[in-house]
């Protein structure tokens, strides 16, 4: 069964329990409180016994009753009767006026030829002059007065009114009642079933929708999230899945395609050395190098495509396993000045072959320790002096290395005055195989990896790198490493790695 259908008899199945109820308790009430059934009737006879004239009529019959003590004879008078009955009939009341057996005078009010019939008997003392009496299903209310004629004979004056019984009333209005009242359940049915349906059935519907689309690979919708029950909660949390389960896709996706792209990029960066060796071994097979001199030549570029195609596996290798995070870091505390002097010596004759100048900016004290894995952070510094000195276009080339620290950081900022890189390229040098500008490729001769292999070792280390760039005036290269003595308990971190 459906929670739908569930839902539609569950609510009529309640409503009509409670209706069945509502009445149960009503009768039972009653007849507990008046042990019979007929006494809502009775009640009505009482309050009627007790009351049965409005003012109006009760005055007519004090003047009437007044004139049956004083002159009786003038109650046979046509005239005088009518007069009265008029009055009475413009409150809705009647006149009956009787002698001995027959009758003198009765209103045409109330139409009922079988009126003297149920009209009770002569009581000269006047004990009960109010009383109800019904004819069938009608109900009267009445006033009387019994008296004598001057001749001696029994006279009776009746101001009567036709009062609506209540079981009329109740018989007449029930089924208008019972109308209503099943108008009721079958609206009020509808009502709340459109509003279960609404809250519950709706969102699971559109929710098994999602998953059926789902379930086709459509990730790119979402859900209304705008109810806030179960329900939405519900729709929220499947709202959540999909927009994992979109990520990880486009993850996937994205992981895929950059397999493809490094597959394609390492087969391109491979392949021209490749080429290039092969020519120069045909070259010498086919007696090209046919002096020593030539042959000497050969062999040395021959040697240097080889020495590239080297370098350029190794990054490749050295690259993918920091990605896996498959090399270890081997930190110690390293006092930074001391160990940058010793880099600039390193650098500095291969610099200066080239006329460019490196050497120190701003310092701090010489005895400030970082740490750091003293291999892996010169590799960084040895990739960001190269690119430093490949893009160099002044006359006075310079490359200078700064220090600045704080509390817990000391950063290092390398800064030369080359071209500059274009503000577009800036956020992507970091990205593996990315290149400013591709056509300069061959002569700058990069694979791309430098950059994104200095990120991979700086953020081994927990720090940050970054850049400024001024095109045409210089490039700034920054990255961080933790102090040693980092204040505030903020090396953690890095005393983990200190257990690899
Ligand atoms: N100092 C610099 N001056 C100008 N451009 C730079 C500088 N450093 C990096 N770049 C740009 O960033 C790119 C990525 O650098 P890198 O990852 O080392 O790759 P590669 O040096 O092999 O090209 C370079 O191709 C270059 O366009
Ligand atoms: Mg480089």
């Amino acid at each position: 069964m459906s929670i739908r259908l569930k839902l539609l008899l569950s609510y009529t199945g309640m409503l009509v329990i409670s209706l069945l109820m509502f009445f149960l308790t009503a009768v039972l009430i009653t007849i507990a409180t008046t042990g019979d059934l007929h006494s809502f009737r009775d009640f009505y006879k009482v309050h009627y016994q007790l009351n049965p004239l409005t003012e109006e009529e009760e005055s007519i019959f004090l003047e009437l009753k007044y004139l049956a003590k004083n002159s009786p004879d003038e109650l046979q008078d046509e005239q005088l009767l009518k007069d009265y009955d008029f009055q009475l009939r413009t409150v809705r009341a009647g006149l009956f006026i009787r002698r001995e057996s027959n009758q003198v005078f009765a209103s045409e009010t109330f139409h009922q030829p079988d009126l003297a019939k149920h009209l009770p008997g002569y009581d000269l003392n006047n004990n009960q002059i109010r009383n109800t009496f019904n004819i069938g299903e009608r109900f009267y209310a009445y006033a009387k007065f019994d008296f004598h004629y001057t001749d001696g004979a029994k006279g009776s004056v009746f101001v009567i009114r036709e009062r609506s019984p209540f079981a009329e009333v109740t018989r007449r209005l029930l089924p208008i009642l019972l109308i209503l009242l099943i108008g009721f359940i079958v609206i009020a049915n509808i009502l709340l079933y459109r509003w279960i349906t609404r809250s519950v059935i709706k969102p699971l519907d559109s929710m098994r929708h999602s998953a059926e689309q789902i379930k086709e690979g459509n990730l790119d919708f979402s859900l209304d999230l705008s109810s806030k029950d179960e329900i939405g909660q519900l729709n929220e949390a499947f709202e959540n899945m999909r927009k994992r389960l979109q990520e990880s896709v486009a993850l996937r996706l994205q992981d895929e395609e950059n397999r493809k792209e490094l597959i394609s990029n390492i087969s391109h960066d491979l392949r021209t050395p490749i080429t290039n060796i092969k020519g120069y071994i045909e070259g010498i097979r086919d007696g090209v190098a046919d002096t020593p001199e030539k042959m000497d030549k050969y062999v040395n570029i021959i040697y240097s495509k080889a020495v590239d195609l080297d370098r350029l596996v190794d990054e490749l290798f050295l690259y993918s396993k920091l990605d896996l995070k498959q090399v270890p870091f081997t930190f110690e505390h390293v006092e930074i000045v001391p160990f940058l002097d010793d880099c600039i010596d390193e650098l500095h004759y291969a610099l200066e072959k080239k006329g460019i100048e490196i050497g120190w900016g701003e310092r701090i004290d010489a005895d400030t320790k970082v740490i750091a894995d003293v291999e892996k952070v010169k590799r960084t510094l040895l990739n960001i002096v190269e690119n430093a000195q490949k893009f160099m276009d002044k006359e006075n080339k310079t490359i200078q290395l700064s220090l600045q620290s704080d509390p817990q950081w000391v950063t290092v900022e390398i800064r030369d005055n080359g071209t500059g890189i274009p503000p577009e390229a800036v956020p992507h040098i970091f990205e593996r195989f990315y290149r400013a500008e591709q056509s300069r490729n061959s002569s700058t001769g990069g694979s791309g990896l430098g950059l994104a292999i200095a990120r991979q070792i700086i953020e081994g280390h927990g720090g940050s790198i970054w850049v400024e760039s001024e095109p045409g005036a210089g490039t700034s290269l920054f990255f961080t490493l933790k102090r040693a003595n980092a204040q505030g308990g903020a090396d953690s971190h890095a005393d983990n790695h200190l257990d690899h």
